[in-house]
């Protein structure tokens, strides 16, 4: 479960009030960040493990650090995950992973959200770009492997293209299976355009208000509150799957990676920086 921490005097001293997330009815506010601090310092280490080194997934050629070039509070409200391209062709970037887990009740509705935004560089200079904003089973971190341990995927974005992707990764194999491993199974929704500088909120709800009935129970997905995609237990069809997708604690990701075999590998016109970044004004996490 998710405890909220206080900032402490980093809040106190911020400059900007935050972007708070959003009330709902009938739904509580369980943890949030609003990534508040002075530009270029680190997101609170007491909710955010900050990733480093190359992870040797997916093809991916970024190695992540905990560079304020790569990844810092913008002072402005906001965290800001940034890829760079040094001299030699290589590439740096960012990734957080929250220290805790939200585990959705059943009888209950759990929701995670975040308001985000791409840098505004043209999809011309973003090949090989690919934001996300996601959720992987907490037993990935105690030896369950990939993707047995689930994986929801509440925005993806490759190659600035205006396509967000919302995807649930789960079984037992990592070809084909209920959810059609690797490409795993969802649904697509138009994105903003990146040079639209607003932020939009992306979210995944889990509604377990069936506790007695599996088969009921949803996970949606929803840009700016529209649900573009919803998963039932029922279409799951499996309940030990269902289980790990709706009944398991998940930890949240936000990441910039760069290549690898969703987006392919950057060119010469992939540009690096802010343009290519990107930016949370908070992520939170709901119930009722
Ligand atoms: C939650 O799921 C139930 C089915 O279990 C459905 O009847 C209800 O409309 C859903 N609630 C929302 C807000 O979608």
């Amino acid at each position: 479960m998710f405890f909220s921490k206080t900032l402490g005097l980093v809040a106190a001293a911020s400059a900007v009030s935050a972007i708070t997330p959003p009330s709902y009815n009938g739904l509580s506010l369980l943890w949030h960040d609003a990534f508040e601090g002075y530009a270029g310092t680190s997101p609170d280490t007491d909710r955010w493990s900050i990733i480093t080194g190359d992870l040797n997934i997916n093809g991916e050629v970024e190695t992540y650090t905990s560079s304020s070039a790569n990844l810092q509070i913008s002072g402005g409200g906001s965290v800001q995950l940034v890829p760079w391209k040094d001299s030699k062709g290589a590439w740096t970037s960012g990734r957080i992973e929250t220290q805790d887990a939200v585990t959705p009740v059943l009888g209950k509705t759990t929701r995670v959200e975040g308001s985000l935004r791409m840098g505004t560089n043209p999809a011309i200079e973003k090949q090989g770009i690919w934001p996300a904003f996601w959720m992987l089973g907490e037993a990935v971190r105690h030896g369950t492997p990939w993707p047995l341990c689930g994986e929801l995927d509440i925005l993806e974005q490759r190659n600035g293209e205006l396509t967000g992707f919302g995807t649930v990764h789960c079984g037992g194999s990592a070809s084909g299976g209920i959810c059609n491993e690797p490409n795993g199974r969802g649904a697509t929704v138009l994105m903003p355009l990146d040079t639209d500088t607003s932020f939009h909120v992306w979210s995944v709800t889990w509604n377990l208000s069936d506790a007695s009935n599996w088969k009921n129970q949803q996970i949606t997905w929803a840009i700016d509150g529209n649900t573009y995609f919803t998963l039932t237990g029922a279409e799951v069809g499996d309940e030990a799957t269902w289980g790990t997708l709706a009944h398991s604690p998940f930890y949240i990701v936000l990441n910039v990676a760069v290549g690898g075999g969703f987006p392919g590998a950057p060119n010469s016109a992939t540009a690096d920086g802010y343009g290519s970044m990107l930016e949370a004004q908070y992520v939170a996490v709901y119930s009722n």
